[in-house]
């Protein structure tokens, strides 16, 4: 039996009349948003290449010898120790495999470490510390015994400004957060850890992602076309895929009124068939509405539990609704993913406990504490120095004021979710402490933090300073005249489960202004879960430095101090657009609200979201994508823009067989531009040059490579940008491919998306 889905597909213009119009009945609601059928579900073979071939060998012989039952017993996942465990098979030796959070950390242990989140880790446009935190990630994961890291994160990509996950992944420019997801599977997987890209897909909001969540009736339903899908959505996901990413976790939500669990386009077609995808799709957690329809759409394990299946998909196998091969097929997807981290020999014990029996200590953090505070540093964007107040001159005299200065939430409230949580929140509220992680399931735990106050107080100490502080006040006491600076910490919460309700908050802005207004020297720091309004007191003169601190981890004040102090110049670049007014993301600014039975939210921006859209309609934004400053200056010069040997006509050749990524002459590097950047000022410092490139009928200009560079003062180097047939190509809807188009590609290089020093433009032919 295969789920009920209509084949009619109908074009996007009629599409305009849907969320808010009170649908009680599905069958009411307007065709568009009609998920094809994409049936049966494609059996792994591990053609990718022959390290797949042979796991999936291997597989095949030990799946060979399962009973039905114990095929549906690793299909599921139990009750056990981690957050999710599947079936084991004791007679064969096939232990249960650990499933656990989180993207930024492993959530509810002890001794290991806390991560700066990934919308942090993508800030420092570093491909290097992206590769470092997956792998240093990836060996407390493989340290504690977990055999499944859930993680990284594509999904939500931050289509809504107030998103509640967003900071959870690696920015909402597809470009950035593909070579992140590239980086991070590759370094977690060579520590042997399976890694999870998540949530596939379009789960771009909060509000309804479940059914009866909010609101009685189904999930939202997320309606994209085709082109955008692939070009935005699916984009950083294929760089997962690419770096071998050995399980993908489905999504909440629907896709076209499909649940995202057993939407066999998405599953079957787009994940199993175009990218080839040979390990196992495992659901969100619950996330499964249905046995047969999820067996058949391409799911291969459910969480946390049997869901619809253990007993009923044996059933359903004996009464022929689900076929042998599929079963097989799951079953053997497994196993041979397990197979290829090389899980089946000297993988340590799990090493997960329950907080409330007396355990073994499984120590994993290593010296992880060193990258984190270096990444935290890496993260912090600089965006308002006004003549040079950073880095301070070795201050005698501060004085530090807000509630997010310093660690305040009880850990005994509750232990396992110290440092963020559906619980203990780090908002804004004087209650709360620093920020330095978001809140839910992508939640680190850290085993301790250092605070901002903590690491500046003793640096005040060992210069035998003076330091007065406040983190409580609204309108700080503040007659310290002889005080260098004021440094003042606020922040802008969000989590899982329910997104943002503004971008800023009244009791954080007027502790700024409070204190500006009697402090000529008045240092900002936002730990932030994304994009924060500022515009409430960036114009205040005596506002003379801002940093954005982002989502730092357990080094939090190390970090910032590593900036504040000098020993480390900013090179982070804000991963989003910061407008001057809410209102300038327009329909994107909140998640898609309807109380209907049938929710629908149509993403009829189509690609345009962020700077994309602000460069579209010309408006100027406080602080663009990509944009942040440092303790010196940088010039541009020297574009050289080779020419492509690139034909329309060549591309891409439908003989040669599509493998994990998608089709592998995707990946050929077709163009190379080179830029020179020197170091013009006294200080020595990475700059992060960028480029962007425009594609006939496409966006105005869209990141297609960046590189983060040293530069001592006065230093001059090459930057090379390679691009590949993906990074200039289009979805071809008819096609059904990636193809290029002739015409004129413009090239810009520069150190944000709208400071752009330097342009050139390249052609291909037919
Ligand atoms: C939904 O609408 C269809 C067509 O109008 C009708 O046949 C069906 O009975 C309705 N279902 C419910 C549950 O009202
Ligand atoms: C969703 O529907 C649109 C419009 O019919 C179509 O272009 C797109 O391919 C569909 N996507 C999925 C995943 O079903
Ligand atoms: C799968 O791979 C095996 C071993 O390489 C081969 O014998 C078999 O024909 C392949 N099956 C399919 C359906 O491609
Ligand atoms: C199924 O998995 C459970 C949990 O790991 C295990 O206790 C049970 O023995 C397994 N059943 C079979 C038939 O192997
Ligand atoms: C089987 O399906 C029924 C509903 O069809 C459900 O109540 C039950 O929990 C399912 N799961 C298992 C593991 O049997
Ligand atoms: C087959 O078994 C499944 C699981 O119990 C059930 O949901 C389905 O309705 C059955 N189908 C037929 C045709 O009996
Ligand atoms: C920056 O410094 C210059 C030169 O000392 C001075 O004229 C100017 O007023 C200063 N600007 C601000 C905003 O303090
Ligand atoms: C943190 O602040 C939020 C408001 O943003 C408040 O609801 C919550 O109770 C506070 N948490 C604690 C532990 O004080
Ligand atoms: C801030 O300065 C204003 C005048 O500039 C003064 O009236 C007020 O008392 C000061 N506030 C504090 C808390 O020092
Ligand atoms: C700036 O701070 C000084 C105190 O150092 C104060 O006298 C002045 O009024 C402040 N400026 C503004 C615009 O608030
Ligand atoms: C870019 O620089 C590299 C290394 O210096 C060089 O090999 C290459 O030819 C240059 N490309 C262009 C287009 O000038
Ligand atoms: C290219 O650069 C030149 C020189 O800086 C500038 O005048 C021109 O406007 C730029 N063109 C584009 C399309 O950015």
């Amino acid at each position: 039996m295969r789920i009920s889905v209509q084949s009619a597909l109908i074009t996007l213009a009629s599409t305009s009349a849907c969320a808010g119009q009170g649908y009680t009945n599905e069958s009411e609601v307007p065709l568009y948003g009609q998920s094809p059928p994409v049936y049966p579900s494609p059996v792994g073979n591990g053609t990718s290449n022959s390290k797949w071939s042979a796991s999936y060998a291997r597989a095949k012989e030990l799946v060979g010898q399962m009973t039905l039952e114990e095929k549906a017993n690793i299909t599921r996942g139990f009750t056990g120790r981690c957050v999710g465990n599947s079936g084991a098979i004791p007679r064969l030796n096939i232990p249960p495999l650990c499933f656990a959070d989180a993207p930024d950390g492993i959530r509810g242990q002890e001794f290991v470490s806390a991560f700066p989140a990934q919308i942090h880790l993508a800030a420092t446009f570093s491909k290097d510390l992206m590769y470092q935190y997956g792998h240093a990630l990836g060996k407390e994961y493989r340290g504690k015994g977990i055999n499944v890291a859930l993680g990284p994160v594509a999904g939500p990509l931050g289509r809504v400004a107030r998103g509640g996950r967003n900071w959870e992944g690696l920015s909402n420019d597809p470009y950035l957060a593909g070579i992140g997801m590239g980086a991070v599977t590759r370094g977690m997987q060579d520590t042997g850890v399976i890694s999870t890209p998540k949530h596939w897909l379009l789960n771009e909001q909060e509000f309804r992602r479940r059914p009866n969540q909010d609101v009685e009736g189904e999930a939202l339903s997320s309606n994209v076309d085709d082109r955008t899908l692939h070009e935005l959505y699916a984009f950083p996901f294929m760089d997962s895929l690419r770096e071998g990413a050995g399980s993908v976790m489905c999504s909440y939500q629907r896709v076209n009124n499909s649940y995202g669990c057993q939407n066999s386009k998405l599953l079957n077609g787009i994940l199993k068939t175009e990218l080839g995808f040979e390990g196992f799709v495992v659901s969100d957690w619950q996330a499964q509405h249905a046995g047969v329809a999820t067996a058949n759409a391409g799911l291969d394990i459910v969480m946390p539990d049997g869901g619809f299946w253990g007993q009923n998909l044996t059933d359903a196998v004996n009464n022929g609704s689900v076929s042998t091969d599929r079963i097989n097929d799951m079953a053997t997807r497994i196993i041979a993913t397990w197979y290829q981290l090389g899980q089946d020999q000297d993988y340590p014990e799990i090493g997960v406990y329950s907080n409330l029996q007396k355990h073994l200590a499984v120590e994993v953090q290593d010296d992880h504490a060193d990258l984190i505070r270096e990444i935290g540093a890496a993260g912090t964007v600089l965006v308002k120095n006004v003549n040079n107040t950073l880095p301070l001159k070795n201050p005698k005299f501060l004085t530090v004021y807000g509630y997010d200065a310093v660690v305040k939430t009880n850990p005994w409230q509750n232990p396992s979710r110290f440092g963020g949580g559906y619980e203990v929140n780090f908002g804004w509220n004087t209650l709360n402490g620093t920020m330095i992680t978001g809140g839910g399931s992508g939640s680190s735990t850290p085993s301790y933090v250092i605070s901002p106050f903590q690491a500046i107080n003793e640096r005040i100490a060992k210069n035998r300073g003076t330091i007065r502080w406040d983190f409580e006040s609204e309108n700080p006491y503040s007659p310290y005249v002889n005080a260098e600076a004021c440094l003042v910490f606020i922040n802008a919460y969000a989590s899982e489960s329910f997104d943002r309700t503004s971008l800023t908050d009244g009791f954080s802005d007027n502790l700024v202004n409070n204190v500006a207004a009697n402090c000529s020297n008045t240092i900002v720091v936002v730990h932030s879960t994304g994009i924060r309004t500022v515009d409430a007191w960036i114009e205040h003169p005596n506002v003379t430095a801002v940093l954005f601190g982002l989502l730092p981890g357990q080094e939090s004040g190390n970090s910032i101090a590593d900036i504040l102090y000098g020993d480390v110049a900013p090179s982070g670049k804000l991963p989003f657009t910061v407008a001057k007014n809410e209102s300038d993301y327009g329909a994107l600014l909140n998640s898609s609200v309807s109380f209907d039975a049938f929710p629908q939210d149509d993403f009829t921006e189509g690609v345009y979201i962020d700077y994309r859209a602000f460069d579209r309609d010309n408006i100027e934004p406080r602080y663009e994508f990509g944009f942040g400053l440092t303790y010196t200056t940088f010039n541009y010069s020297g574009l050289q823009i080779a020419n492509t040997n690139l034909r329309v006509d060549s591309l891409p050749d439908p003989n040669i067989s599509i493998v994990q990524g998608g089709h592998p002459q995707l990946w050929d590097v077709v163009q190379s531009i080179n830029a020179t950047v020197g170091n013009s000022g006294s200080v020595a410092a990475y700059e992060v040059a960028q480029l962007y490139v425009g594609i006939p009928d496409s966006p105005a200009r869209q990141l297609r490579g960046f590189e983060r560079i040293w530069l001592a003062a006065g230093e001059t180097k090459t930057v090379t940008f390679d691009l590949t047939r993906r990074d200039l190509s289009i979805w071809d809807v008819v096609a059904q491919q990636w193809r290029v188009q002739e015409g004129e590609y413009q090239a810009w290089v520069g150190a944000s998306s709208r400071d752009l020093r330097l342009n050139g433009t390249f052609s291909i032919r037919n």
